[in-house]
C-alpha cells in the first residue's frame, strides 16, 4: 500500500462533520491522513465541538484556518472535501482544482449553472479525480436496483417525497450574522437553498439518473408560499411537480412537498420497466414481474410476482464515497467512483433547469440548451449586487 491520502476539509458543520467521521474511520485503517481543515467561522474548529460528532477527533497534526486557502498552502493536502452552502461558493473550487487537488465538492455544487461549469471546467483542465456528494449511489440497495435494471428497458421511474419545511434541525452556518435566517435553516430559504427540490431533491433526481440514465428535459409547475406563510426567511415552494424525460425514452415524476408546521414525512419510489415494477418495501427492493409460462392458467398470486432484490451488506454510504474516492485518487484512476463531477453535472442541470422551468410557466427545458443558450443566460448567472 503507498502512502495515505492527505484530506482537508472545507466546511465543519452538519455534512463536513459526518465527512470528518467517515474520514476518521478511513484514517484508522491507515489510508487517509487528515492534514487540514478550513472554515469561515472558526467557532465551527474548535477541537470540543468537533469532538461531539467525531468522538475520537485529536487536532493535532491538522493545520486549521478560516481560509481554505491558507490551509491548502500550509497543509498541502493531496484532496479536498467541500461541504459549505452551494450559494457562497467564491471560487475556491476552481483554486483547488488549479493547485492539482482532488475534489470531492457536495451537492449542489452551485446555484449557479455557469459558476458549476467553470468548476468543472477546471478540473478537466487540470486532471484532478472529481466527485459530488452523491453517496446514495453507494447504498446497497439502490446498487440492486440499478444491477437488476440494467438490461431493462425502464419506461417510467416516480418519487414522491413529503416533508417538513423545518426539517434539517442543526445547521452550523450562523446565517443569523449573514442577512439570513434567524434559526439558522437555510435549507427553507429560496436563497440560500435555490428551492427543496434543488437542495434535497437532487438526491432523488441522481438516483433516477442512477437507475435510468441521463436527463434530456425538464417541465416543472410549483406552488409557492404565500407571502403570509412566510417566517424567517423560510419561503421555499409549499408543493413541486417535476417531469422529467430521460434520453433512452423514459418518463419520470418527481413530486415533493414541504409544509410548514406540518412534521410529517413520508415517500414513494417506484421503477417500471416494459415488464414489472421495482419499488421499496421497508429496507428492501422489491420487483414485481412475472416469469412462468405465458399466458398463464390462472392469474398470478402477489407472492409469485413478488422477488426481494439481493443486496450486498455494505459500509454506510458515505463511508463508501469517501472510500470510492480515496482509493481513486491514491491509484489516479476514477473508475471506481459512482458519479464523477462532471457525471454529476446532468443531475445539477436537472433541478435548476426545474427553477427555470416553473419560472417560464411550465414549458419544457432541454438541458443541453441551459448551459449554453441565449434564453437561459439570465437564469445561469449569480446575480450581481444591486445597480446604484
Ligand atoms: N450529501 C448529503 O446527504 C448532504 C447532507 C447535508 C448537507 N449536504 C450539503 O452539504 C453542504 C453543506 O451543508 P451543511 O448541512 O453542512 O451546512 P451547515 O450550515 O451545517 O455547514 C456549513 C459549514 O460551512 C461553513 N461555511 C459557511 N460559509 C462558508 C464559507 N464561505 N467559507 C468557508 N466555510 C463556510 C459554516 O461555518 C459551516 O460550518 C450543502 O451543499 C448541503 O446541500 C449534503
Amino acid at each position: 500500500m503507498g502512502r495515505p491520502v492527505r484530506v482537508a476539509v472545507m466546511g465543519l458543520g452538519q455534512r463536513g462533520l459526518q465527512h470528518l467521521k467517515s474520514l476518521w474511520s478511513l484514517r484508522d485503517e491507515g489510508v487517509v491522513q487528515i492534514v487540514g481543515l478550513a472554515d469561515a467561522f472558526v467557532e465551527n474548529l474548535a477541537p470540543g465541538k468537533i469532538a461531539q460528532y467525531v468522538p475520537d477527533y485529536a487536532p493535532e497534526g491538522i493545520a486549521t484556518d478560516a481560509s481554505v486557502h491558507v490551509v491548502m498552502r500550509d497543509a498541502a493536502p493531496d484532496a479536498l472535501f467541500v461541504a459549505i452552502p452551494p450559494g457562497v461558493h467564491a471560487g475556491e473550487v476552481v483554486a483547488a482544482a488549479e493547485a492539482g487537488v482532488h475534489l470531492m465538492v457536495e451537492k449542489p455544487m452551485s446555484l449557479f449553472l455557469d459558476e458549476a461549469v467553470d468548476m468543472e471546467r477546471a478540473i478537466e483542465d487540470s486532471g484532478a479525480i472529481a466527485t459530488a456528494g452523491f453517496q446514495q449511489r453507494y447504498s446497497p440497495r439502490n446498487e440492486a436496483v440499478r444491477d437488476f435494471l440494467a438490461d431493462k428497458r425502464v419506461v417510467m421511474v416516480n418519487v414522491v417525497h413529503n416533508g417538513a419545511l423545518e426539517n434539517h434541525s442543526i445547521k452550523h452556518t450562523p446565517t443569523d450574522r449573514l442577512d439570513g435566517p434567524r434559526n439558522r435553516v437555510w435549507t427553507a430559504s429560496m436563497e440560500w437553498s435555490g428551492a427543496s427540490v434543488v437542495e434535497a431533491g437532487i438526491h432523488q433526481v441522481d438516483l433516477m439518473r442512477y437507475w435510468c440514465g441521463d436527463i434530456e428535459w425538464v417541465e416543472a409547475n410549483y406552488a409557492h408560499r404565500d407571502a403570509s406563510d412566510i417566517e424567517d426567511g423560510g419561503d421555499n415552494p409549499y408543493a413541486y411537480r417535476v417531469a422529467y424525460g430521460f434520453e433512452g425514452g423514459a418518463i419520470g415524476s418527481l413530486i415533493m412537498s414541504r409544509l410548514r408546521k406540518a412534521y410529517y414525512n413520508d415517500g414513494y419510489q417506484g421503477i417500471t420497466w416494459t415488464h414489472g415494477h421495482v419499488k421499496f418495501e421497508g429496507r428492501d427492493a422489491v420487483a414485481y414481474y412475472y416469469e412462468g409460462p405465458y399466458p398463464p392458467e390462472q392469474r398470478p398470486s402477489a407472492e409469485q410476482l413478488r422477488h426481494v432484490l439481493p443486496a450486498a451488506a455494505g459500509e454506510d454510504p458515505t463511508t463508501g464515497l469517501a472510500r470510492a474516492f480515496v482509493e481513486a485518487v491514491a491509484t489516479g484512476s476514477d473508475a471506481g467512483l459512482r458519479s464523477t463531477f462532471a457525471g454529476s453535472m446532468n443531475s445539477l442541470s436537472a433541478v435548476l433547469g426545474a427553477n427555470i422551468s416553473d419560472h417560464l410557466g411550465g414549458e419544457r427545458v432541454y438541458l443541453a440548451d441551459l448551459t449554453r443558450a441565449d434564453r437561459y443566460a439570465q437564469f445561469r448567472r449569480r446575480p450581481g449586487p444591486a445597480a446604484a
